[in-house]
């Protein structure tokens, strides 16, 4: 079991957030499957995102554990999901038995406001909605004309100050970041100097806290090309994931794993929890995937493959 946040997570794997966790039955098989000890839903946006079926798809390669996706977010508004996920936890025989995390996002302070007081609003409902976070997601890499914004990471201080807001105004709220894959030493250093500016300052015994209880890597390396898209497709680039993300998604984790066992008590981000995702598609690469640093570790392509099934895989049962 790892504690994030007020969530425990039980067994330590969770789907990513993906186009195979959009609707209520999907979301419905994750919380009924025992492999996995939360459920991640596909990213929503108040309003909706867009999709059309030429633009926004999924391809897997051939010959490797290997997805390539076009997709944006959600075409379901996220009043959608809140009513789909209290639709599921009334039912369940043991209310409270898996937590749900809802990957939304936003570019405005404003509108971050108002999908954090929406989900507040059905955690308030009693205590069969209290375990639900929220995940940010600052990674997709498929919309047109915006730069994920998780590769300009200080541009996100103004979101991150409504979500630091959020979680002073309540404690029990567990705030999470889908962060990309980065490629070099600064970018991970940018990220936790970013997120060091949020902690509380340090208690009697030295020990501080920050708003944000895990950092979830990796979303997929975008701009990748796979060879079996047709080309005449009008969007054949896309987000490379699965096995061939794998040792980037590793050594991602890795970095973040060293440089949060060298934070101070003080910092507020020694217990930042890694959630590890990117090619985890085998007991053995959820084995590295721990050994690499992951308290949690996430799979979104070999789910798809595979629906639940894969979480059987990924805990070594077949
Ligand atoms: C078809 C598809 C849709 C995805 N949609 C989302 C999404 O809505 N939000 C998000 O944070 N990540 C999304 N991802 C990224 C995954 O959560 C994950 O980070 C990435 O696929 C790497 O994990 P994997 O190697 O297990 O596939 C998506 C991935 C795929 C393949």
């Amino acid at each position: 079991m790892v504690q994030v946040g007020s969530l425990h997570i039980s067994p330590e794997l969770v789907n990513a957030s993906c186009a195979w966790a959009s609707d209520l039955g999907q979301l419905q098989a994750l919380f009924d499957s025992p492999d996995t000890g939360a459920v991640l839903t596909r990213t929503s946006t108040l309003e909706g995102f867009q999709e059309d079926a030429s633009s926004h798809t999924v391809a897997f390669a051939s010959s490797s554990t290997t997805s390539l996706n076009s997709y944006g977010y959600s075409p379901h508004k996220l009043s959608q999901y809140l009513s789909w996920i209290e639709s599921i936890l009334s039912a369940a025989a043991t209310p409270k038995s898996k937590p749900f995390i809802i990957s939304i996002t936003a570019s405005q302070p404003d509108v971050t406001r108002s999908t954090i007081d929406a989900i507040q609003a059905l955690r308030s409902k009693g205590p069969a909605f209290a375990d639900i976070g929220i995940e940010f997601n600052t990674s997709c890499p498929n919309i047109r004309g915006s730069t994920p914004p998780g590769y300009a990471f200080t541009n996100l201080v103004p979101l991150l100050t409504v979500f630091a807001d959020a979680w002073r105004a309540d404690n029990s709220l567990t705030l999470g970041l889908k962060l990309p894959p980065y490629v070099h030493a600064a970018q991970f250093a940018e990220v936790l100097d970013t997120l060091r500016q949020f902690s509380t300052t340090a208690d009697v015994d030295g020990h501080a806290r920050n708003p944000i209880a895990y950092i979830a890597c990796t979303n997929t390396l975008g701009n990748a090309l796979l060879m079996i898209t047709r080309l005449r497709y009008r969007r054949p680039l896309g987000g490379i994931a699965g096995d061939a993300l794998h040792a980037l998604a590793l050594g991602n984790v890795y970095s973040f794993a060293r440089l949060l066992e060298a934070e101070d008590s003080a910092s507020g981000l020694k217990n930042l929890v890694i959630i590890g995702i990117g090619g985890v598609t085998s007991a053995e690469a959820a084995a590295r995937m721990r050994k690499a640093g992951a308290s949690i570790v996430g799979s979104a392509t070999l789910f798809g493959k595979e629906g639940v099934r894969a979480f059987e895989i990924i805990s070594g049962k077949h």
